[in-house]
């Protein structure tokens, strides 16, 4: 099915196949046996999709675009430090086979230009030259994502007329920069310039780039994440050549070019583009590939310095305990207290990608927050990466909060901060799996702090029961005559969600949740009770089913008032029946205003 992207390149191709300026390249006679007009346009992303347009699985060969790929396998094979005293990563300004070094370092100023890289294909190990090409077109072949042949035409073609590259290459071998043969090392470099690929691979190429090294449809990581920085870093100022800075300018992607017709580009962590047109420019580089990426960094604002205000849109909530409230059920006094002292609890939602200036203005807002904050919740939960200085950074908030005297704790169920478990202790708090968890702990520590009267009691007497505080004694005498007491242990349900009305429970000690269980599985709590509370009350009122699961999360003792006797009773005394449902009006009542404030709290993200 075609969509709005599909449209957009088939736009760009179709403008830029009417563009037939440049020429084949002729200094290697077989490249100017290709058909001239062929044109492919391919866009890959990091999660696999491959938009294409025109001739996009027609093969020719790498040529240049091979250079970032094997100076990546020089990087990896000799590290980065090595590289460096033999290849520079300056842009040289000049043509892609000039025969030069840089005057003052006697070394090639970068691995793009032939100089380069004939360097970094001397550099690649391996026992001998045929290994050392197997393991360039193994290394080529899992960027593509299939197995890359060669083109025996096109090398024995380059190699009758390489002689400038051979002048290069004896130049390299005269400063020390390759040692042994050099007309191994240029054979080497002709090898891997003769395969054969796609500009489907291409795009698959650029975009295991563009996915931190790692194939977006094989998922095979290919390239260290540190390397990729360095190797695009390279294609950004150089891979262009002498055209390379009115691309940064007009493109602002890194990229590659290769006189058999094919252009890279590379947009790190979005997409990588591939474009195949034989015609080049004065440069070397395709006159359509040029035209169709500047057209596809135009309108599809791809430029790498065409940013998201991603810095701003770190926080994706922030409120206070008061605006979204847990569901664990608070006495009257309790939600008094936190109505008052609520705002000095706050909760923080994060989302996206956490690099420096995400994680800095969360840091700098949540750190530099009013006086009187007393508890912090950060939630993690839509935060997808988080870099390494961001990961730092949020420690030392965490630590800063604490030494402050003000706890602090995460919503992280998967540890994406490196606490894959309750390592935070004492006032930190635990990290928890879920919001509704976290807010209850800001809750108790508030209320620890200022509700020094009617905290929920642990246990009350069935004659002290809040639900049956507006009966009279005679009727209260009455009431609890009928009365079961039962006890459960932790964990045990005691009714399950379509359960027909089996009584009115009225809890004397220990916590209740009712839950409900989604599609897949996930058990989300609706409200936590405790002793003084009840529940059950609805479905012996309408004789309906109950709605959802209660389970005990610590032992508990219940005085129950059966279905049939609350029936039998509430036919024989109708004012106790009045009696007991104004109470449980006012409590159902309560229930969902607290409800209502946790659900369409400021975070809505319970
Ligand atoms: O070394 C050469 O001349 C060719 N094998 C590759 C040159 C090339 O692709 C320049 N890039 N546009």
């Amino acid at each position: 099915m075609s969509t709005v992207v599909d449209a957009l390149i088939a736009n760009i191709f179709d403008r830029t196949a009417e563009n037939r300026d440049g020429t084949l390249a002729d200094y290697i006679p077989e490249l100017a046996a290709v058909a001239p007009d062929s044109f492919g346009i391919c866009v890959a992303t990091v999660d696999g999709h491959v938009y294409e347009v025109g001739d996009t699985r027609l093969p020719f060969t790498i040529q240049s675009i091979s250079k970032p790929f094997t100076y990546a396998l020089a990087l990896a094979d000799c590290g980065a430090d090595a590289i460096a005293t033999k290849i520079d990563v300056e842009p040289s300004g000049e043509a892609f086979n000039e025969i030069s070094l840089d005057p003052h370092t006697e070394r090639p100023r970068n691995p793009m230009i032939n100089a380069g890289a004939i360097t970094a294909a001397a550099l690649v190990a391996g026992p001998d030259v045929d290994s050392r090409f197997e393991r360039i077109r193994r290394a080529y072949s899992r960027y593509a994502g299939r197995a890359l042949t060669f083109n025996d035409s096109v090398y024995a073609s380059e190699s009758r007329t390489g002689h400038r590259n051979r002048a290069i290459g004896h130049m390299l071998r005269s400063f020390g920069i390759i040692a042994g043969n050099p007309d191994e090392a240029v054979d080497l470099y002709f090898r891997q310039c003769s395969i054969d690929v796609t500009c489907r691979d291409l795009s698959l190429m650029a975009a295991t780039m563009a996915n931190n090294g790692v194939n977006p449809l094989t998922q095979d990581t290919v390239l260290d994440p540190a390397l990729v920085e360095r190797v695009l870093s390279v294609m950004s100022t150089c891979g262009m050549y002498d055209g390379a800075g009115k691309w940064l300018y007009e493109v602002g992607l890194p990229a590659k070019s290769g006189v058999g017709g094919g252009v890279i580009a590379v947009l790190p962590g979005q997409i990588g583009i591939a474009i195949y047109s034989p015609r080049l420019d004065s440069h070397g580089n395709s006159v359509r590939g040029v035209e169709a990426c500047r057209a596809l960094s135009s309108e599809l604002e791809l430029h790498f310095l065409h940013v998201t205000r991603a810095a701003r849109s770190a926080i994706r909530a922030r409120y206070s305990v008061s605006d979204a409230p847990s569901r664990m059920r608070r006495t009257l006094a309790e939600r008094a207290t936190l109505d008052d002292v609520g705002n000095r609890g706050r909760i923080y939602e994060l989302h996206g990608d956490l690099l420096f200036a995400g994680a800095e203005t969360a840091v700098r807002e949540i750190g530099g927050s009013e006086e009187g904050l007393e508890v912090v919740v950060v939630d993690v939960r839509r935060v997808d990466e988080v870099g390494g200085i961001a990961r730092r950074m949020i420690e030392t908030l965490r630590a800063d909060l604490t030494e402050r005297g003000c706890a602090i704790t995460f919503v992280d169920p998967v540890g994406l901060l490196g606490n894959t478990h309750s390592n935070l202790s004492g006032s930190t708090g635990r990290v928890y799996a879920d919001l509704d968890a976290a807010v209850q702990w800001c809750e108790d520590i508030l209320l620890d702090r200022y509700c020094s009267t009617a905290r929920q009691s642990r246990s009350v007497a069935v004659s002290e029961h809040p639900v049956l505080s507006s009966l009279s004694p005679g009727q209260l005498e009455w009431f609890t005559d009928d009365l079961e007491t039962r006890t459960y242990a932790r964990g045990e349900y005691i009714v399950r969600r379509g359960d027909g009305a089996c009584g009115l429970f009225l809890l004397l000690s220990g916590q209740v949740s009712t839950t409900v269980t989604d599609q897949s599985g996930a058990v989300h709590r609706i409200v936590t009770l405790s002793a003084g509370m009840s529940f059950g009350e609805m479905t012996v009122i309408l004789d309906s089913r109950f709605l959802n699961d209660v389970r005990t999360d610590t032992p508990v003792t219940v005085a129950v008032l059966t279905a049939d006797r609350y029936a039998e009773m509430t036919a024989a005394e109708p004012e106790l029946k009045l009696a007991l449902l104004e109470r449980l009006a006012v409590g159902a009542y309560e229930q969902l205003d607290v409800m209502l404030r946790s659900v369409l709290g400021q975070g809505g993200s319970r």
